[in-house]
C-alpha cells in the first residue's frame, strides 16, 4: 500500500514536476541574465527581438498611465519614452535598479521586471514616434537654440537626439525637462554623478526656461 501510493506520487511527480521546475529554471536563467548581453543577443536575431518587442508592448499597457500610449505622457512632468535611445533606456533602469537614480515608484516598478520585459520595453519605446507639441513664444525658443547651440549640441546633436549613450531631449516634455535640468545643476542626488551637472552649473533659471523652450519643441 505503501509502496504503491510512493510509486503513485513518483509517477505523477515524473509527469507534473519536471515541466514546472524547466519553467522556473528558465525564468531564473532569463530573469539573471546580463541585460547588455540579451540586448546585444537581440540585436542580431530578429526572431527574439520580435518576441521581445511583443513582450515590451504588453509592459508598455502599465506604464502607459504615465508614460502615455505609445510612450508620449500625458503629462508635461513624465518623460517621453518614445523614441528615446535603447541604450540610454537600458541604463536608466539598470540605474533606478541599483539606486543610482533615486525615484521611489520607478525604482520599485523596475526591480520588479525581469530582463526580457526591460529590453522589450526598450525595443517597444524606442521604436514609437514622438507626438510632439509647440507652445512656447518665437521669442524664448530662438533664445533657447542659441544657448543650445552654444553648449548642448557637443553631447546631445544638432538634432537633440543624442546616441547610444546619451539621451534623445527633442520633443521631451517641458516641465520634465526643467525639473531635470534643476535637478542636475543644483546637483540633488536624484541622478548622482550625472556628467550633466558640471553641464549645467553655469545656466542662469533664464537660460534654463530659454532652453527648455527651444527643447520641448525640437522635432
Ligand atoms: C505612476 C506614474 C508612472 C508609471 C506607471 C511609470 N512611470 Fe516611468 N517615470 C515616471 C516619472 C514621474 C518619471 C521621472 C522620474 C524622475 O526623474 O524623477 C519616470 C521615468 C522613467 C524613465 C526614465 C526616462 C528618462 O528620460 O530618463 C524610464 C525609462 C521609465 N520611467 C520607464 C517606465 C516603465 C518601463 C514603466 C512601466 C513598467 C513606467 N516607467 C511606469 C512615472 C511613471
Ligand atoms: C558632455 C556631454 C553633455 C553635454 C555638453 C550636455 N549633456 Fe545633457 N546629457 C548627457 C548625458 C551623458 C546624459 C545622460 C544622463 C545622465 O547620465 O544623467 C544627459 C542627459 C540629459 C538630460 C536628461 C534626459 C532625460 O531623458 O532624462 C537632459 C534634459 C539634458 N541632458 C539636457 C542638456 C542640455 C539642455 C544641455 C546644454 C545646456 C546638455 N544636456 C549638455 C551629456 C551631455
Amino acid at each position: 500500500m505503501l509502496l504503491r501510493t510512493a510509486l503513485t506520487i513518483g509517477w505523477m511527480a515524473a509527469l507534473v514536476v519536471p515541466p514546472v521546475v524547466a519553467q522556473q529554471a528558465k525564468a531564473r536563467a532569463t530573469a539573471n541574465v546580463d541585460l547588455d548581453a540579451r540586448f546585444k543577443e537581440a540585436q542580431t536575431s530578429a526572431p527574439l527581438a520580435d518576441n521581445l518587442y511583443k513582450v515590451g508592448r504588453k509592459v508598455a499597457a502599465v506604464c502607459a498611465h504615465c508614460h502615455g500610449e505609445g510612450g508620449t505622457s500625458i503629462k508635461p512632468s513624465i518623460p517621453n519614452l518614445a523614441g528615446q535611445n535603447p541604450a540610454y533606456l537600458l541604463e536608466q533602469m539598470r540605474q533606478f535598479a541599483d539606486g543610482r537614480r533615486r525615484n521611489e515608484f520607478m525604482e520599485g516598478m523596475i526591480r520588479a521586471m525581469n530582463s526580457d520585459e526591460k529590453i522589450g520595453m526598450v525595443l517597444f519605446y524606442a521604436a514609437q514616434p514622438v507626438a510632439h507639441q509647440t507652445t512656447a513664444s518665437p521669442a524664448l525658443t530662438a533664445k533657447g537654440q542659441a544657448y543650445f547651440e552654444k553648449t548642448c549640441v557637443r553631447c546631445h546633436g544638432a538634432a537633440g537626439r543624442g546616441n547610444e549613450q546619451i539621451a534623445r531631449i527633442a520633443g521631451q516634455q517641458p516641465d520634465y525637462l526643467r525639473m531635470t535640468l534643476h535637478r542636475y545643476r543644483e546637483d540633488t542626488g536624484a541622478r548622482a554623478g550625472s556628467i550633466m551637472t558640471p553641464n549645467t552649473r553655469q545656466m542662469s533659471d533664464a537660460d534654463i526656461e530659454a532652453v527648455v523652450a527651444y527643447v520641448s519643441s525640437m522635432p
